[in-house]
């Protein structure tokens, strides 16, 4: 039995003055959230706002070829938010006007967890002056452009030292229009359960500006929970869209309807994995296309359930001629099974504390 949705969820939602048409954002995950998946996934429906991977400021300023693929986007990847890392405020400022030339209608700012460990001696000093240090920069970023900024980060270094709500309240104070919060810590990287109650810390700092929670949503119980229990504006979602990239239109579905809908059909899952195998091979190159691929077939595997040695037949990928062969055989011969329940994906992630997300 699914919960009812939140009344919330049926309320209007905006980033500064951009209308968000839903409250299921989509997370920055390096190396696999690019156009070409964005584009794949907002063709599913649902989707409220995306983001890119975290793009490094001055690389993008210096004009490298990375960066700019990082931050490419076109019209039809809209709502987006890119999102930029740095230590330079000048640097950062000059890097949020490129992203607003170009159209786009927010900058996320990484900010992982901006302050050390509060330690007993000489620590509170030293907090207070890298956590201004922090909201400087996010204040000059908010000055620098008309866009709206958002900031992304953890709950603190560790569990004795939750320094998001605070931060938050000073990031609202210098104009930031959301903050993104990760629901764990620097030391946990990637381990343990995420903090809902550390997020609703969070929720209650700020006075108005929306606070999205992340991290382990995988369910629309899990979505549920998340709103109920954290009081956050929207959610965001990582390796749970890599999972299942129909999850924002179960979740929207659900959200207005209390129902999810039904399961994609086999074809409208493999129309996904169509669409986003093209949109790598014409913006990146066939040669990318396939090899970013292989990466992942796995998982298109799993969730579109077509027949094993038509899997086996993509593993070595090289040209997009197999891919669509391929496809057409998948689609003629029909699944191997019912459409999946919930599977995890298994993206590599650093094993321990992490530094930027
Ligand atoms: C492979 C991978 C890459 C990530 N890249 C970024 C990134 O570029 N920027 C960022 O803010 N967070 C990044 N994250 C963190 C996610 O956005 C998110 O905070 C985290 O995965 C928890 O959410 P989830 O459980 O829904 O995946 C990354 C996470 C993973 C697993």
């Amino acid at each position: 039995m699914l919960p009812s949705p939140p009344a919330i969820l049926r309320e209007p939602l905006f980033l500064g003055q951009v209308p968000i048409p839903s409250r299921f954002f989509l997370a920055p995950l390096a190396g696999y959230t690019s156009l070409a998946f964005r584009l794949a996934v907002r063709g599913c429906g649902g989707l409220g706002l995306a983001t890119t991977d975290l793009v490094n400021a001055r690389s993008l300023l210096e004009g490298r070829r990375r960066a700019l693929e990082l931050a490419e986007s076109c019209d039809e990847d809209r709502p987006l938010s890119i999102q930029i890392y740095g230590a330079v405020p000048d640097e950062m400022c000059q890097a949020a006007r490129w992203v607003e030339d170009q159209g786009v209608p927010a900058v996320d700012i990484n900010m992982g967890c901006p302050v050390r460990k509060v330690v007993k001696t000489g620590g509170g000093s030293a907090l207070m002056c890298e956590a201004q240090r922090a909201s400087d920069l996010v204040g000059a970023v908010v000055d620098a452009v008309k866009v709206p900024v958002t900031v992304k980060m953890r709950l603190g270094w560790d569990d004795e030292s939750l320094t998001a709500p605070e931060l938050a309240r000073s990031f609202e104070q210098v104009g930031v229009a959301g903050v993104i919060i990760h629901g764990r810590t620097r030391q946990q990287g990637f381990k343990g359960r995420v903090n809902r109650a550390g997020i609703k810390a969070v929720v209650d700092a700020v006075e108005r500006i929306p606070v999205v929670a992340n991290g382990d949503i995988r369910t629309i119980a899990d979505a549920a929970e998340t709103f109920v229990e954290t009081g956050c504006a929207a959610v965001s979602i990582g390796r749970g869209a890599l999972a299942n990239p129909f999850f924002f239109r179960q979740l929207d579905r659900w959200a207005q309807t209390g129902d999810p809908g039904e399961s994609p059909s086999y074809d409208e899952r493999l129309d996904l994995m169509e669409r986003h195998f093209h949109g790598l091979a014409s913006r990146r190159g066939e040669r990318f296309g396939c090899l970013q691929f292989r990466k992942i077939l796995k998982w298109y595997f799993h969730f579109t359930r077509m027949p094993r040695p038509l899997y086996k037949r993509l593993l070595n990928l090289s040209s997009a001629a197999l891919f669509d062969e391929t496809l057409a055989i998948a689609r003629a011969e029909g699944p191997e099974g019912p459409p999946p329940g919930h599977f995890e994906v298994h993206v590599p992630v650093p094993s321990g504390a992490i530094d930027k997300w």
